[in-house]
Parts: structure tokens; sequence; C-alpha cells
């Protein structure tokens, strides 16, 4: 396994392209099931989660070629219609295959994806709306096993907000018979990006991006061309690597409109963000303001900016309230930030973060994704040297991440463990 070795105290300085969206990606590839076939998506990036999700498809008998970002995939060939555990397991957002496979097919049989490092994240939410939407669910040896004739238009008001939910539900309600309204809809921007690839495909679908989503059933998708959004996660990682080192740096090819809850907060902590089209420059400030953030659906603070933001307030002068409201165990960076000399205290989903003069450099471990990121936001600000381990959790949603912060003069190495 491979290890990342930091040397910190660099301010950051340069410019940095963000790549596409992990979050966008995933559910616009597996939209390909619904039109058999040949499409291509573009701005894709290289990421381990896109390798599993091509993984998927083949393994339902689609036949996919990668050139770069430039990804073709036919999907006239499925012929298999089950989503097996090893691959659940390894991207819950495989599940996303369900509603899909029901709207062509008629049956799927998709496992269970089982817990993850940041919570239960269970999928009722999901079944409940195919049910609503006439699919027959039953449960058993760890398996969705899903059986419609004909997915017919419902109304359905999802418990809590729900970007997978609204996801797949868009996805199976596009050939429904009829129309499908989903309420309490997510509002993330990949959804409204996933809505954008499906109308090119002819389907017909009003209020993506909003909490009220209405969708009249065609007869049939055709296979299409889909340049994929930028990724606003990762956009935001690189903003807050800015504020976090003093430094100042230009980013290409993101969204701002996408980050705006994110980038008020960076701005309250002291960072100088100014944009130009789709390039925005953040310096960031002498001294770190600290400032309380809450994780809310969007267009709230995203959850998946929490970890990163914690890693800054570490450092910032005073004292912050960070709360999780999404997920339940989305802490876990908690832990390993404390071995770089951090202050934080947890209570219930709230983390007290104390802001120190100075971080310095430890061993650390990767735990989860954006937690990953955190740690390299420390280390990157640490003095001495910072070794964070198990990065392949990492290398899931982030694309060669160490070359683009040494493109930007951080001292960050890739070797190989052991
Ligand atoms: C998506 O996960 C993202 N993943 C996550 O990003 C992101 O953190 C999350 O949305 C919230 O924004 C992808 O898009 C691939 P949810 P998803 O369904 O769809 C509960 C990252 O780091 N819930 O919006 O799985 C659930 O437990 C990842 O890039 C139910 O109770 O999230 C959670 O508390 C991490 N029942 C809340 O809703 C359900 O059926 C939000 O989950 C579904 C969800």
């Amino acid at each position: 396994m491979d290890k990342l070795i930091i040397k910190g105290g660099k301010r950051l300085a340069g410019d940095v392209m963000v790549s596409g969206s992990k979050n966008a990606s995933l559910p616009i590839f597996i939209a390909t099931i619904l039109a058999p076939g040949a499409h291509e998506i573009r701005n894709v990036p290289f990421l381990r989660d896109i390798n599993t999700t091509i993984k998927v498809l083949e393994s339902l008998g689609a036949t996919i070629e990668g050139n770069g970002n430039v990804v073709k995939i036919d999907t006239s060939g499925l012929n298999r219609h089950e989503a097996t555990y090893d691959l659940v397991k390894t991207m819950r957002a495989s599940v996303l295959v369900l509603g899909p496979l029901l709207a062509r097919f008629g049956k799927a049989r998709v496992s269970l994806p089982g817990g993850c490092a940041i919570g239960a994240r269970p999928i009722n939410l999901h079944l409940k709306g195919l049910e609503a939407l006439g699919a027959e669910i039953t449960l058993e040896h760890g398996y969705v096993e899903a059986r419609a004739r004909k997915l017919k238009g419902a109304r359905i008001n999802f418990d809590v907000s729900t970007v997978g939910g609204t996801e797949q539900l868009m996805m199976a309600a596009a050939t429904a018979k009829g129309e499908t309204i989903l309420e309490n809809a997510a509002r993330e921007p990949e959804i409204a990006d996933l809505a954008e690839m499906l109308t090119s495909m002819g389907a017909r679908i009003d209020g993506a991006g909003t909490d009220t989503i209405r969708i009249n059933g065609v007869g049939e998708l055709q296979p299409v061309v889909h340049s994929v959004m930028p990724d606003r996660i990762e956009a935001g990682t690189f903003m807050t690597a800015a504020a976090i080192t003093g430094g100042d740096i230009r980013i290409h090819g993101m969204r701002p409109d996408h980050l705006d809850a994110f980038i008020f907060k960076l701005q309250d902590a002291g960072a100088e963000i100014t944009h130009k089209d789709n390039i925005v420059r953040v310096k960031g400030p002498r001294k770190i303001r600290s400032v309380n953030i809450k994780t809310r659906p969007y267009p709230g603070f995203p959850t998946d900016m929490q970890a990163q933001m914690m890693a800054l307030m570490t450092v910032a002068d005073g004292t912050s309230m960070i709360s999780e409201n999404i997920f339940e165990n989305r802490f876990m960076h908690v832990s390993e930030l404390l071995r770089f000399g951090a202050d934080i205290f947890i209570e219930g989903n709230s983390a007290m973060v104390k802001g120190v003069r100075k971080l310095s450099g430890a061993p650390v471990m990767a735990t989860d994704l954006r937690a990953s990121a955190s740690l390299i936001l420390a280390g990157l600000a640490a003095d001495n040297t910072t070794e964070i381990s198990r990065i392949y959790h990492l290398d899931r949603g982030y694309e060669a991440i160490e070359k683009k912060l040494s493109g930007l003069g951080a001292d960050i190495q890739r070797v190989k463990e052991g």
C-alpha cells in the first residue's frame, strides 16, 4: 500500500485545475443502463470509484473503453441484472443500478451495501420509492430482489433529503408510465447534472436542483454524449489548502456557485476569495478566524467539506463548534488530528475545536475519503514531516492530488509502504 510524505510549512501558490465530479460521474455512468447504445462521458476523473463503477457495468454486460478523461460505454449488450456483494461492498453507490435495471429489464438483484465508516447509510428510502413505482421488493441473503412488469409514476415524499435516493428514483421514473413527483428531493448540483444528462437522452424532467422534481415517463431513451460537472468538493479542498497554508492560488474549471455556503464560511475565516468566469483565486489569511459549522443538505454547508474545515479550525484563532448533522459517525479524522497536537473535544454530533498556534507533523492513518483530505491539509500546515498511511481511501475521490499539490509548491510525495 502507498503512503504520503508531507513536509509542512510551505505556502501554496500557482494554478490548479479541478477534475470532473466523482459524485456526478457515478450516477451518470449508471444512467447509461437506461438507453441501449454507445454513450460517451467526458471530463471523467481518474479515480478508484470510477474503476469500480466500470467493473459493475462490465459485470452486467456493458462494453467500456476509456481514453484519458473520456469514457465510452456501450450498454447494448447488457444481459445480466445482478450487482454482486464484492462490488457493492467496495462502493455503495453501486446500488443505484437497481432503478435503471428495473426500468429496462423489469428485474434486478443487488447486494445490500452494508455499513460504511461514516455511518449506517441505509437504502430504505430507495426501496420505498421503487415500491411506490410498483416494484416488488424482497430482501434475502443480503440481497435486494426486485421485480416490476412496468414501473408506474407515483408521488414520493422523502422522509430525509437523500442524494442517492433522489438519483435512484429520478432514473427509475424516466421511463415509467405517467408522472412521478419527488417531494423533499435532494438539491445537490450533482442531481441537476444527472437530470441534464437524462434530459439529453430524451427524459422529461422539471425541477432538478429544487426540492420538488417532476418526471414524465417517456417510451424510450437514447444514448448520449455528456460532460461531467467539475468536482466541487475537490475544489473546496484546494481552497482550504490555500487558506491553511496562507497561500495564494488560482483554481481553474470550478463552479463557485456550487459551493456558496462553504465559500461564505471560508471568507468568514479570513480567506480572500475572488472569481472571474470559472477561475477562483483564494488568498489565505495571516490569521485564521474561528467559525462555527453545521452541515446541512444542499444548499447548506456540505458534509463532504466538514473534515477539511475542521483541519483549518485546528489552527484558527479562537474556538469553533462543528456539528455533523448528516452522518452519525463522520468524526473519524478527529483522533488522527489530535496526533498533530490539535485540541478537539467531541460531544455527540458536535466537535469543539480550540485553535492551537501550530500543528506538529506525525505519522497518521486515513480512515475514509474526506478524513484523508483533512490529514493532508493538517500536514501541509504542520511543521516537520507527516506520513499518511492507508491512502487508498484518498484515491477513491481525488485524482492525483499529490501531483496537483506539488504543482502548487507543496513538498508532498507518494511512496510505497513497507
Ligand atoms: C451522497 O451519498 C454522496 N455520495 C456522499 O459523498 C455525500 O456525503 C452524501 O450524498 C450527502 O451529501 C455520492 O454521491 C456517491 P444520502 P448518499 O442518501 O447518497 C440517510 C463523499 O465523500 N438515508 O444523501 O449515500 C443517510 O443515512 C461521499 O464523496 C437514509 O436514511 O447520501 C444519511 O444520513 C460520502 N435512507 C442521509 O440520509 C436512505 O434510503 C443522507 O444520505 C438513504 C439515505
